[in-house]
C-alpha cells in the first residue's frame, strides 16, 4: 500500500503522529527520553503514576503478534489514567471484510483519541494518519519492515542509560538487517542523536540493500563487525518475512553469526549486548550471553514502558490542554 507524504507535527510543532522516526528533531527525540527517564523507577518499587491522560481513550489494534509492545503501551496507557480498548485483527470486524478505514471510523466515533497499531503491510499506518480526525493521534507499534519508532526510542534510552551519550559510541546491528524494523528505527534514532559510528552486520540474504542505511559501515563477518563495538545489537531472524522454502538451518545460523559469549570478547569489554525480543536462543544468540552480566535485554522492555507514556503525552498535550480550556 503506499502513502502519499503525512506529517507528523502540527503547526506548533507538537507530535501529532509517530509512524517513523525519520525527519524528527534531535531536540523532540532529547524530551522524550528525557520525559521517559522520569517515569522509571526501581523494579519492586511501586509503578510511576499519574492522571495525565484522564479523559483520553487509547485504542490497540494489533494485526501481528506482540508481547512487549501490547503490552507496554497498554501498561503506559492505564499508568498515565487513560480509558483503553484492546483489539486483535484476527477477531475483529476486519476479518469479517471491514476496510482498516471502517475500522478506524468506527473507533473514532467511540471517541478515541489515539490509535496505537501494528501492521504488517507497509504504508496503512501512514495511510490510516492521513485519514483521522484532527485530534486523533496515530503511533506505529511496528509496520511490517519499516518502522517500530517506539522500539528505536527505548534503544536509544537503554544506549544513553549506560553510555552517557551517543558521539563517542561504536554501535553494531547484527543479524537479519533487511527484514527489521527494529534495526531501521534503532539507526534512525541514532543518526538523528549522532552516535560516533553505526555499523550493520548481516550474512549477504540479510544485508539490506545499498540504497537504504546511508553512511553506516557494512559487515558480512560478525568477529570484524562487533570488533571494539560499545553496543552489540542483536536481531532476530524475522522468519515471518522470508520467502516461503527459504531453507535456513539454526545450528549453521548461530555458528556463522550467533552471539556466543567467546564472540562477545572481540567487543569492547565494556559493552552492553541489546536484543529487542523475542529471543530465539541458541540460533542469534547463546543464553550465557541473553541472561549474562552485559546484557541489558530486560532493562529494554523496562524502558519501553516509560517510551511510551513520554510518547502517550506527548500527542495528547494539545488536546487535553483544549479540553481543559472548554
Ligand atoms: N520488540 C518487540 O516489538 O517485541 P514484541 O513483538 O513482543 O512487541
Amino acid at each position: 500500500m503506499t502513502t502519499d507524504k503525512f506529517r507528523q507535527t502540527r503547526d506548533d510543532g507538537s507530535l501529532q503522529h509517530l509512524i517513523t522516526l525519520e525527519g524528527l528533531d534531535r531536540s523532540l527525540l532529547e524530551r522524550l527520553l528525557k520525559r521517559a527517564q522520569q517515569f522509571i523507577r526501581p523494579l519492586g518499587a511501586p509503578a510511576m503514576r499519574s492522571n495525565s491522560l484522564a479523559g483520553v481513550t487509547v485504542a490497540n489494534l494489533f494485526g501481528e503478534p506482540s508481547t512487549r509492545t501490547r503490552g507496554s503501551f497498554e501498561l503506559a496507557a492505564r499508568r498515565l489514567g487513560a480509558d483503553i480498548v484492546n483489539l486483535e485483527v484476527h477477531l475483529s470486524s476486519r476479518s469479517k471484510g471491514e476496510t482498516v478505514l471502517d475500522t478506524v471510523y468506527t473507533l473514532e466515533a467511540m471517541q478515541i483519541d489515539v490509535l496505537v497499531m501494528r501492521e504488517a503491510e507497509p504504508g496503512v499506518p501512514g495511510l490510516v494518519a492521513q485519514h483521522v480526525a484532527p485530534h486523533v493521534s496515530v503511533l506505529s507499534a511496528g509496520e511490517a519492515h519499516l518502522s517500530h519508532p517506539t522500539q528505536g526510542l527505548l534503544d536509544a534510552l537503554t544506549i544513553r542509560q549506560h553510555k552517557g551519550g551517543f558521539g563517542s559510541l561504536s554501535v553494531a546491528i547484527v543479524g537479519d538487517v533487511a527484514h527489521s524494523r527494529v534495526a531501521r528505527s534503532a539507526a534512525q534514532a541514532l543518526r538523528i542523536l549522532e552516535v560516533g559510528e553505526l555499523r550493520i552486520v548481516a550474512p549477504r540474504e540479510f544485508m539490506p540493500p545499498p540504497g537504504e542505511f546511508a553512511g553506516v559501515q557494512r559487515f558480512d563477518s560478525i568477529d570484524a563487525g562487533i570488533r571494539g563495538a560499545d553496543v552489540v545489537m542483536m536481531l532476530r531472524i524475522q522468519k515471518e518475512r522470508l520467502a516461503e522454502g527459504s531453507a535456513l538451518d539454526d545450528g549453521d545460523y548461530f555458528r556463522q553469526f550467533g552471539l556466543s559469549s567467546e564472540r562477545l570478547k572481540l567487543a569492547r569489554p565494556d559493552a552492553i549486548v541489546m536484543h529487542p525480543g523475542p529471543m530465539n536462543r541458541g540460533v542469534e544468540i547463546e543464553s550465557s550471553v541473553a541472561d549474562g552480566p552485559q546484557s541489558v535485554i530486560r532493562q529494554q522492555v523496562t524502558n519501553g514502558v516509560a517510551i511510551r507514556m513520554a510518547v502517550l503525552e506527548a500527542v495528547t498535550e494539545g488536546v487535553r490542554r483544549l479540553r481543559q480550556r472548554a
